[in-house]
């Protein structure tokens, strides 16, 4: 009887219960939608940087403004929760991966980044300056400028031994560093811009170190904001920061810079020689519309002086190379065919305007035989 008086009341509570059921099924079913497809988007959920070394397979590339505008977002949410008050010490090289890792670091915590620029007198023209414009003068960023250029051609004088010469440039670019981080008080991190090929290359646990070397008591945690991103979506997203195209679609370049293609022992006449025809054959691919298309290309100025003509007397003087290849991976490389008359204007700007340069060559060869540095 009392079933029966309560029954209508209770099949109520069931409807209720039922709707409350598939309400809540509903939402779940929502929310893990949404966890999947944000997660599939940016696959940045928060703590996944910090925690892992590994890359969910199901995130997807950042190919858009819009996954790199909700990557930065992510990132900076994440940086400050890091970074709290503390500061932060980062080698700022002007590369494509320091330089994206420094427009983070100064949008998520201003002036806590403390960005150090190297120049070690073996950078490409124009480089240096455009580090200082972009981040001090533009973007505001606390910025420590090192002339080191004296220190590092003094030291490398003589020295004609490509191994030599790397050991000498790595093991004073981490003495110069250490003596500005030393000069920093209260620096508790080191932003690094590593990425996932270098996760992948040191294997998936052991952490890459950009700057490795640092001696033990300068103790820092480290700040490795893309570390799951690969090298296109680190351009795309240096673009949505807003930085220049030409610092985004920077071609690689080897960390002793210049200094591998200055071959034996470097001379800064040589070296400016180096820069310089380095200077118009970037000129001349981008006016001819090869910048981005041509995946590396640079000159190479050996110690060797051949004997020319110039204004009518006999020269002696070196000869400038010029590499330009196409790779996927710089495991393999194929030659770029150049346009004949495009090579001829090259070759009219260096042999007229670079000081010590009678010839111009272009290698032919690609890799292999041929490495795509010479040195
Ligand atoms: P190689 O010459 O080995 O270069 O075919 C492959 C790619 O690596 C770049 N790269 C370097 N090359 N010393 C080098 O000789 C370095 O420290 C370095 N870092 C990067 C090189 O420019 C080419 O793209």
């Amino acid at each position: 009887m009392f079933m029966m008086i309560l029954s209508p009341y209770l099949r109520k509570v069931k409807i209720i219960n039922i709707k409350i059921i598939v309400i809540v099924c509903f939402s779940t079913c929502f929310f893990a939608i949404f966890v999947v497809k944000y997660t599939r988007k940016t696959g940045m959920m928060k703590g996944n940087f910090k925690m892992n070394n590994k890359r969910d397979e199901n995130m997807v590339r950042i190919t858009t403004k819009e996954l790199a505008d909700r990557f930065i977002d992510e990132q900076i949410k994440a940086l400050r929760e890091q970074i709290g008050k503390r500061k932060v010490l980062l080698a700022l090289s002007g590369g494509v991966d320091s330089s994206v890792v420094a427009a983070l670091l100064i949008k998520a915590v201003g002036d806590q980044l403390v960005c150090v620029h190297v120049n070690h007198g073996l950078l490409r023209k124009g480089e240096p300056e455009q580090v200082v414009r972009v981040f001090r003068d533009e973007l505001g960023a606390n910025l420590i400028y090192v002339d080191a250029v004296d220190r590092f051609l003094d030291k490398l004088a003589g020295v004609a031994e490509p191994e030599k010469k790397r050991k000498i440039i790595g093991a004073e670019f981490i003495r110069v560093f250490e003596e500005e981080a030393r000069k920093l008080h209260g620096i508790d991190f080191l932003a690094q811009g590593t990425i996932y090929p270098d996760i992948l290359e040191s294997g998936p646990v052991k952490a890459h170190h950009n700057v490795g070397g640092l001696p033990d008591d300068l103790k820092f945690e480290l700040v490795e904001p893309i570390k799951l991103l690969f090298k296109d979506e680190v351009r795309v997203v240096g673009k949505a920061l807003g930085l220049p195209d030409n610092m985004v679609n920077r071609q690689p370049f080897p960390g002793p810079g210049l200094g591998v293609r200055c071959l034996g022992a470097i001379t800064r006449d040589r070296l400016e020689a180096v820069r310089e025809s380095d200077a118009i054959l970037r000129e001349e691919f981008a006016a001819a519309g090869l910048e981005g298309k041509v995946w590396q290309y640079f000159t190479v100025v050996p110690d060797y002086r051949s004997v020319g003509v110039k204004d009518g007397l006999r020269s002696f003087e070196w000869f400038v190379v010029i590499r330009a290849v196409n790779t996927r991976d710089a495991m393999t490389a194929a030659i770029e065919p150049i346009p004949y008359e495009l090579l001829g204007k090259i070759v009219n700007r260096i042999t007229s305007k670079v000081k010590g340069v009678n010839r111009v060559l272009y290698d032919l060869t690609p890799k292999p035989t041929g490495t795509i540095e010479w040195e």
